[in-house]
């Protein structure tokens, strides 16, 4: 189906210079960016962004990197776009990604990895929202 999924550019990826070449991927399979921008993450936003992982032990980590630089947040939309943008990211771990993904070429560490993305299409909404309004989303479907 149709869908929509959340996406991050991470601090690392931003630092490489590495925006253009991870939109061209999205792009190549086929997914369209229907809304993005440039943010660096406050401490509270990356805190609420993340909050399913507080009690886990690379929370401060997870909410130091993030705010530690600039991020491309952005929605992706196309046929299957959760598991279509999971497939091209790569496993959270760039040690267990497949060559090829994002995660394989681009991240450094299960810190450093590169992107974020969805993993299911109740988180997606729940992101997306968390970023954008609907006014935002320069969607085709509406
Ligand atoms: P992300 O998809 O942004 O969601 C949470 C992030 O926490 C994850 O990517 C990783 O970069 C980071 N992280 C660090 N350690 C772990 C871990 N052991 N398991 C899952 N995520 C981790």
């Amino acid at each position: 189906a149709l869908e929509r999924t959340f996406s991050i550019v991470k601090p690392d990826a931003v630092a490489k210079n590495l925006i253009g070449a991870i939109y061209s991927r999205f792009e190549a399979a086929g997914l369209r960016i229907v809304a993005a921008k440039m943010l660096h993450l406050s401490r509270e936003q990356a805190e609420g962004f993340y909050a399913e992982h507080k009690e886990r032990p690379f929370f401060n980590a997870l909410v130091s990197f993030m705010t530690s630089g600039p991020v491309m947040v952005q929605v992706l939309e196309g046929e299957d776009a959760v598991r279509k943008n999971r497939e091209i990211m790569g496993a959270t771990n760039p040690k267990d990604a497949l060559a090829g993904t994002l995660r394989a070429d681009f991240a450094a560490s299960i810190d450093e990895n590169a992107v974020h993305g969805s993993d299911a299409a109740a988180s997606a909404a729940r992101e997306i929202a968390y970023f954008f309004t609907d006014a935002e989303l320069c969607s085709r479907t509406r």
